[in-house]
């Protein structure tokens, strides 16, 4: 069992939530233990009277005929239903009369000295440019259900690409801007795209980002491209293709500023969301337009208590290339018309208090961060939130990777003044919206635990049959019933899709995690229970890993595993086995850590490289992954200089004598 388990086992601490968190936040939605379980259980017994309520909260061109309708693993919500997730988020704001209320905030990377760039846009700002926007995409022959790949930095014209496309019903596949130029290429195969928004360069630490040359690059490998739309951001030199590349302004400057929201489908397709899985080929996780409109709103709303009209500034610091952005900070959240916050750069450029400033400027209610941001911030020192005013805030959140029970104290006490209630919310890219949290004013929190599920959620702990395990035994995490935002697939691989969520335990959704659940029934995540590992809360295939080095020349075999890391939680080991004429040296560590970022990307460079002259393995031939993890953790240390060749063959002979 590991040490973070092990901890968090004894974990008694219980939090109520603060007294007077109801009044400070304008009436908390769900206000009590009683309250959440009382509605929590006619949302189990009941979908359809309970969803059918919350999405008549929201605009339906035409309403559906059924709210559900399950033949596992296939959901059909809201069926026959016609709305639009642009209409939800903007259209329907100016329409009730708030068209110059702020829906988005934005902070540039300020330039070192400089002031700190600021823009607000308003809703009717929002419906003039993703008009625009959707108006030039139509003239470059990008109709209903072709899919557009968007891969940007945090700029606003990021959030307008998304809106741009909900509104034409042009599914978006957004790509991180840390990707590679491989990893768009990939993506834009297999989604067969035609067209890709992108920015010159994207800032970070001072420094371009050159995501033009990238999308360049991408270009080159693949023949499916044939418009490539360029915002201007940094201003740094670009390659032009005048057959394929449109500046961004050029384009909109000469589009009409008006575009009607398509009516779709509640079942359309509304985007595509490349994810990690344990094979080597990332997979595109579909979701749909009614069903995931109705559940982020209503996860939005509840998990972060937002009011409307009350001065609420609403701030997620994730990227809005992971589904984390899209639920929580776009979809989810403008429907609630609370002004969200989006920054584009670092959390330490140029100083280590980036985020405080922010909090403290512009008065941020509710806050939305990773686990191992807050492990930075730990390390980094209290000086810098104690420099700023935090009172502002009332909820903060965590989302990502199980955080540790010190992590969450800090948290609790260094940022939330002991007066916010925290939400550690686990969900997946699969379940496209929040699934076990704490609701701030009802749920008490014990540090490490995402306690309870959301209302319609059936979650639970099971073994290989689906029964129920016992408290405190652990087991598979399943969702037993359906729920509005579940995937719909993977697209172009129903085998995959079913063989990877709903073979191994009949009838139920595995999110491939195991948990327990404690003795108040709160669940507690133990980690994934497949070949994927979590780095600073972004989830990566080992096989992915592996695939990238032993595409280098030098590698002939390369076994990738998790190890623990101080900041990022989940740190990559990544154990090689070396061709012949190739020497194990700190260059080549370099070398192959420099082409793994190339491969995929900066975020799965390996940690540890280690050189061995044969991976261990079995006597069937199955390389010992466990004991390639406990050497990676420093368990078991053979040599101390990682840079010679090691021999792991002898450590695998005497465990596989020892467990006979
Ligand atoms: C995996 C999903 C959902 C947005 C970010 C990640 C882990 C996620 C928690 C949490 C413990 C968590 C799980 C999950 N995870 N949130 N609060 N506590 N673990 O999305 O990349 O799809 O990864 O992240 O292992 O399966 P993702």
């Amino acid at each position: 069992m590991s040490q973070a388990i092990e901890s968090t086992l004894h974990e008694s601490r219980l939090f109520n939530p603060p007294a007077g968190f109801s009044d400070a936040i304008g009436g908390a939605y769900v206000g009590s233990l009683d309250e959440y379980r009382a509605l929590h259980e006619r949302s189990i017994n009941d979908p359809e009277s309970f969803w059918g309520e919350i999405a008549g909260e929201l605009h339906w061109f035409r309403s559906w005929d059924r709210v559900l309708e399950w033949d596992c693993p296939d959901a059909r919500w809201f069926v026959n239903g016609k709305t639009n997730l642009c209409y939800n988020c903007v259209d329907r704001q100016v329409d009730e009369g708030h068209g110059d209320e702020v829906a988005i905030i934005w902070e540039g990377e300020p330039m070192p000295g400089g002031k700190p760039e600021v823009r607000r846009l308003t809703y009717r700002d929002l419906q003039r440019e993703t008009s625009k926007l959707a108006n030039a995409l139509k003239s470059l022959g990008i109709e209903k259900g072709d899919v557009v790949t968007i891969y940007m930095g945090m700029v606003p014209e990021l959030a307008i690409a998304v809106l741009a496309c909900a509104r034409i019903g042009a599914p978006h596949s957004v790509i991180f801007g840390g990707f590679s130029a491989q990893a768009i290429a990939d993506r834009v195969d297999d989604a067969r795209s035609k067209v890709i928004l992108t920015c010159d360069g994207s800032w970070r630490r001072g420094k371009i980002v050159p995501l033009k040359d990238n999308v360049d690059e991408a270009c080159a490998k693949t023949s499916h491209v044939e418009n490539v739309i360029v915002l201007r951001r940094c201003g740094n030199d670009v390659q032009w293709n005048d057959d394929r590349d449109h500046w961004w302004r050029d384009l909109t400057l000469a589009a009409p500023d008006e575009c009607p929201c398509a009516p779709l489908d509640s079942e359309d397709m509304a985007f595509l969301l490349y994810t990690s899985g344990s094979t080597g080929k990332p997979k595109g996780i579909m979701h749909s337009t009614g069903g995931y409109m109705v559940y982020t709103y209503l996860t939005s709303r509840y998990v972060f208590n937002l009011r409307p009209g009350t001065g609420q500034v609403y701030w997620c610091t994730a990227d809005v290339g992971w589904i984390t952005g899209h639920s929580y900070i776009i979809y989810g959240v403008l429907p609630n018309r609370v002004p969200t916050l989006m920054y584009e750069g670092a959390p330490n450029f140029p100083a280590e208090d980036r985020f405080w400033d922010i909090v403290e400027r512009h008065k941020v209610t509710q806050f939305y961060t990773a686990p191992t941001a807050i492990r930075a911030f730990m390390k980094w020192g209290d000086e810098h939130p104690k420099s700023h005013d935090l009172s502002s805030l009332k909820v903060l959140g965590t989302v990502g990777e199980p955080i540790n029970p010190e992590a969450w104290m800090w948290y609790h006490r260094t940022i939330g003044a002991e007066k916010c209630p925290i939400v550690d919310t686990w969900w997946q890219t699969e379940t496209g919206g929040q699934m076990i949290t704490p609701l701030p004013g009802a749920t008490p929190t014990v540090p490490g635990s995402c306690t309870l599920p959301f209302f319609g959620i059936d979650a639970a702990v099971v073994n290989e049959q689906g029964e129920e395990q016992p408290h405190n035994s652990g087991g598979l995490l399943v969702i037993r019933k359906p729920w509005p935002s579940m995937l719909r697939g993977i697209y172009g691989d129903r085998a995959r899709f079913i063989d990877t969520y709903w073979s191994r335990v009949e009838g139920m959704y595995l999110a491939g995690d195991s948990a327990r659940r404690d003795d108040r029934g709160y669940f507690w995540i133990m980690g994934r229970i497949d070949d994927v590992i979590n780095v600073s809360g972004h989830r990566l295939g080992t096989m992915e890993v592996e695939s990238a080095l032993v595409a280098h020349d030098a590698v002939v075999e390369a076994a990738v595993v998790g190890m623990p890391h101080e900041i990022k939680g989940e740190g990559i080991a990544a154990f090689c086995t070396l061709g012949p004429g190739y020497e194990a040296s700190d260059e080549l560590k370099d070398a192959l850590c420099a082409h793994v970022t190339t491969e995929i990307g900066a975020i799965a460079r390996p940690d540890v490289i280690r050189f061995a002259n044969a991976l261990p393995k079995t006597r069937s031939g199955k390389i010992m992954r466990r004991l390639l993890k406990s050497i990676a953790s420093g368990e078991e240390n053979t040599t101390q200089d990682t840079t010679t060749l090691e021999d792991f063959t002898v450590l695998a002979k005497l465990r596989e004598e020892k467990e006979g």
